[in-house]
């Protein structure tokens, strides 16, 4: 029966302690803790520049709503193959401009322009190279595409050396990637990458990157594809993203940013060749059988994009950025001075040793293999959301609460946070003692197990 085969592979989740629930209303602000009449601190949403609360923005919208030709407003009747709206196209042509690219294709979501760009552009024989980390939309679009599994190959997170050896092994094993005498290599090989990883904060190495691939694909027959959600509206000039701050574009056969995070919006953008874009119109499926964004969220884009060119989010980006060195130099330091052991609570190293990057992420990880009631103490005791990440999502072992900083985030909020970390660590702590004391060391060691 269909019913027990979905409530037993529920009923498993549950079990494994991974089941997915929507989340619920925020707890009400009644309550016994000190904590409880302070509003919730939001260090959950991907609402980076917190521009989905900010005054400026929304009545920048009411102002180009009440300019924008009222048949251009509400729904866009269908998809883009079916239904000429000037309002995507003239944001399509405002996006290629400011993000320095040949050609811009809106769709729906992030999800749909990842879907919709690796299920068709690789063809019969190329081969893919990604990322482990990068997001599940790449891994869908790749089963829905013409790779085989045994063409589409991971690489360590980050790793420089394991990514040259994956390339490597990807140009051993097909022919077709390399040029016979006189004539050019049959086959191509995709790299999927994002420039900002959304469960660390880590940065891709792309300058890196494309000199390797330039160097092991003399013909020009590897193409990079970089995924910046995360990256949208924070980096490089005006918020262009990772790849205008290196100077990358011309390196890259397809961007994608979307609009759903720090935009405030929703949707995205694939930045490529007019080409490419072509192709995509005609085979992306999530491009053509979906009904298009409505105008308003192309306005709202527009708007968002106005705050980006006037400088209002480059401030905002700062104000992030500085927000997130103190959050992590301070806890840092609170977590070394108390003797928390890293066993229990702690920063991941790329943020704590050398070298450090440079840039400031505003998605920070405190491993724990405790997520959930480091997270649940964090709720009630610090009005803090930050959420408990495990696995599926993230590998076995680097369970997690993420905490995402925002532009609107106080340092009184980044204190309670940080208090809050370092009372449920003490809280354990005392606990684990008086175990010990209760049970003779021995006994305590055999409870662990
Ligand atoms: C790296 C990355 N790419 C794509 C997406 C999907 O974008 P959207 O939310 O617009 O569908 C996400 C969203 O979680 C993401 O983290």
């Amino acid at each position: 029966m269909l019913a027990s085969k979905l409530a037993s592979a529920l009923e498993s989740r549950t079990k494994r302690q991974i089941r997915r629930t929507l989340p619920t209303a925020p707890a009400s602000t009644s309550g016994s803790t000190a904590a409880a009449s302070l509003a919730l601190a939001d260090f959950t949403t991907n609402d980076y520049l917190s521009l989905s609360t900010s005054p400026v923005l929304l009545s920048h919208l009411h102002s180009a709503l009440d300019s924008a030709p009222p048949t251009h407003i509400l729904g866009s009747g269908g998809s883009r193959l079916l239904v000429y709206s000037p309002a995507h196209a003239e944001l399509e042509e405002r996006l290629q401009g400011f993000f320095n690219a040949d050609a811009a294709l809106l769709f729906n979501s992030g999800f749909d322009a990842n879907v919709g760009v690796f299920s068709c552009i690789p063809q019969e024989g190329d081969v893919v190279v990604y990322d482990e980390y990068v997001h599940a939309s790449v891994h869908d679009g790749l089963r829905a595409s013409r790779v085989p599994k045994a063409h589409r190959h991971a690489f360590r997170h980050n790793d420089l050396g394991s990514f040259e050896r994956a390339l490597k092994k990807m140009v051993h094993e097909t022919p077709g990637l390399t040029a016979a005498s006189g004539s050019s290599p049959r086959n191509s090989l995709f790299v999927a990458v994002e420039s900002l990883y959304s469960m660390d904060g880590t940065f891709a190495p792309l300058p890196e990157m494309v000199l390797l691939l330039e160097s092991l694909f003399p013909a020009g027959n590897a193409y990079l594809i970089v995924d910046e959600a995360h990256a949208t509206g924070m980096y490089g000039d005006h918020g262009r993203g990772l790849i205008c701050r290196a100077g990358l574009e011309s390196k890259m056969l397809v961007r994608v940013h979307t609009f759903g995070k720090a935009l405030a919006a929703t949707g995205a953008v694939v930045l490529s060749s007019q080409l490419i874009k072509d192709y995509l119109v005609n085979y992306a499926r999530p491009l053509i059988y979906t009904t298009a964004i409505s105008p308003i969220n192309a306005v709202a884009v527009n708007c968002s994009i106005d705050l980006l060119k006037n400088g209002v989010a480059q401030q905002l980006s700062e104000q992030l950025f500085s927000l997130s060195s103190y959050f992590v130099s301070t806890l840092h330091a609170r977590l070394r001075s108390a003797s928390i052991p890293s066993t229990l609570v702690s920063l991941p190293t790329y943020l704590t040793s050398p070298p450090i990057s440079p840039l400031h992420s505003p998605i920070i990880p405190l491993l724990t293999p405790h997520p959930r009631p480091l997270s649940a103490h964090l709720l009630t005791h610090a009005r803090a959301n930050a959420r408990p990440i495990t696995w599926p999502t993230v590998p076995k072992g680097a369970d997690r609460v993420r905490v995402c900083l925002h532009a609107g985030n106080t340092t009184e909020e980044l204190e309670r946070l940080i208090d809050g970390v370092l009372t449920w660590a003490k809280g354990v702590m005392k606990e684990e003692r008086s175990k010990i004391g209760r049970m003779g060391v021995a006994g305590w060691a055999e409870s662990k197990l």
